[in-house]
């Protein structure tokens, strides 16, 4: 065989054929909010650069604040613009594409307008009656916009065409029952199949790429199990505090903000058994039988296993009580009684204002039994073999192993085996919106939260919620900003004779 015809064969990895949207119309109440002008809006550029939404595509913006529909067009192309580069023709696109309705979500106008300005749309851009409604909007408003589609008739049967679907931004509620509440709530108004709960971190390539790595490799699955794993930490680490966001958060904490959604939907990732497929129910139940393996939270054990912590400066920022006692750090020693992971604990952290920007996943494995490298103590000294998986920043994958130092002598060190996603693939991943949005205009729910889910992890956590709610920490604030969190935190690991990973 020539070199020609080698090199003619088709390559092992086939790049996929790009995954067009539907013909729909995208519409965003809460359309002058934050996450409008730093995600949505971003993210609808990039897909519609990129090719990946049809031409029959269509925005409406639906918010109190009086805009024209060219102000609004403006506005958001500005937010775009604060993102990034913009070019010129893919700006112009969209721009046509956006329109604005001004009206409280309480008022049947409101969608007697909304409802004109989408049948228009079908008849100018050809967006077939599809509707992909974002509720980007305080939860407090959610019934009422549920209420108001339905009775305005924009919410047709589901597993049809044209097709209906709802996104719902996060906190879907603030514990138990009143998850179980916008739950029934919710499900009054649409099916499940329609109801797109969205943690824009099951959106992020890295985040995705647990279950790539764990299933598409025959290396690793063996080891990831109590047998080898000693230990697992997760920790979701952010530099900045609180920034405009004090009232919201306020009302959520760091409890309520990342532990419940997005560390929660990591560990799960990194924990679940593997699942029949990869179909969105599939995948999700596998989910759910880990939440469901979480050990219960006891008054006699949370002192032990939770730490929470509030930085300096929390209480003089904006909308913030000057004796707030909200948490902006915690720290958790978790378990899952399972047959896979009996007795391996997972310490989970996360909080705002620490020393630097880190999400990742690491898997502690466990010591070699005897050492055959000299004294017996160098054993201990070993460090053992860490798996890190690490989400953001410098996307990659990380192995520590042992290995001889050249020399003489016997001297064993830690090497580091690196793979780093921008070498590899050149380029940053994509945004999760982009992965999120475009997804649920597929009507793929894989990465979405599904209701049992979201009720089995605000069941673990509401026992924490309630038992700090009885019991406020007393000495907030207790860590300094750019720091690893409050002292306290340590004493979790060091319990245990372990330590967090340091950066
Ligand atoms: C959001 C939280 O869900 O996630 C924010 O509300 C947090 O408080 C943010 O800053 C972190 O997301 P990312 O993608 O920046 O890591």
């Amino acid at each position: 065989m020539s070199v020609a015809q080698i090199q003619a064969r088709p390559p092992q990895v086939q790049t996929p054929a790009r995954r067009v949207a539907p013909p729909c119309a995208f519409v965003v109440f809460g359309a002058t909010g934050d996450l409008t002008r730093r995600k949505l809006m971003p993210a609808i550029y990039k897909l519609m650069q990129t090719g990946s939404l049809s031409d029959a595509f269509a925005l409406v913006g639906v918010s109190r604040r009086p805009f024209s529909r060219e102000a609004f067009a403006q506005a958001m192309i500005d937010a775009v613009k604060e993102t990034g580069e913009v070019d010129a023709p893919t700006a112009d696109r969209l721009g046509q594409r956006l329109d604005y309705v001004t009206g409280e979500f309480s008022d049947a106008a409101t969608y007697t307008q909304l409802r004109q300005r989408l049948e228009q749309a079908d008849r100018d851009r050809g967006t077939e009656g599809n509707r992909l409604f974002y509720l980007a909007t305080p939860p407090s408003e959610f019934e009422t916009i549920l209420t108001q589609l339905k009775q305005a008739g924009l919410i047709v049967p589901p597993h049809g065409k044209p097709w209906t679907r709802v996104v719902i931004e996060k906190p879907f509620g603030r514990d138990l029952t009143s998850a179980q509440e916008l739950n029934r709530m919710v499900a009054g108004a649409l099916d499940e199949s329609q109801t797109f709960r969205i943690d824009h971190y099951l959106g992020k390539e890295t985040v995705q790429n647990i279950l790539v790595f764990r299933f598409a490799n025959s290396i690793f699955e063996p080891l990831w199990n109590r047998k080898y794993v000693d230990f697992v930490e997760i920790c979701a680490a952010e530099t900045i505090g609180v920034e405009t966001r004090g009232a919201f958060y306020e009302q959520t904490g760091v409890l309520r903000d990342i532990v419940q959604n997005h560390l929660l939907e990591v560990l799960c990732l990194t924990a679940m058994e593997p699942p029949n497929s990869g179909d969105a129910d599939d995948v999700r139940s596998e989910k759910l039988q880990v939440l469901r393996a979480l050990r219960e939270p006891w008054a006699e054990t949370i002192p032990r296993d939770v730490v929470l912590g509030q930085y300096r400066g929390y209480r003089q920022e904006k909308d913030v009580a000057p004796d707030s006692v909200t948490p902006t750090y915690a720290a958790l020693r978790v378990f899952i009684d399972n047959w896979r992971w009996q007795g391996v604990p997972f310490y989970l952290r996360a909080g705002k204002k620490l020393k630097k920007r880190i999400t990742e996943v690491s898997l502690h494995l466990q010591r070699v039994p005897l050492s055959l490298f000299g004294r017996e103590d160098i054993c201990q000294n070993l460090e053992p073999n860490v798996l890190t998986l690490r989400i953001q920043p410098d996307e990659g994958i990380q192995l520590k192993f042992a290995s001889k130092i050249p020399g003489f002598d016997q001297m064993v060190g830690t090497v580091k085996m690196d793979m780093s996603y921008v070498e590899a693939f050149g380029g940053e991943p994509p945004e999760a919106y982009e992965r999120l949005l475009l997804d649920a205009m597929r009507g793929d729910a894989t990465l979405f939260s599904r209701r049992d889910a979201v009720e089995a992890s605000w069941q673990w956590i509401t026992p924490i919620l309630q038992y700090f709610e009885h019991q406020p920490p007393r000495d907030f604030p207790n860590y300094e900003p750019g720091s690893w969190g409050p002292d306290v935190a340590h004493a979790i690991m060091q319990r245990d004779g372990r330590s967090w990973r340091e950066h």
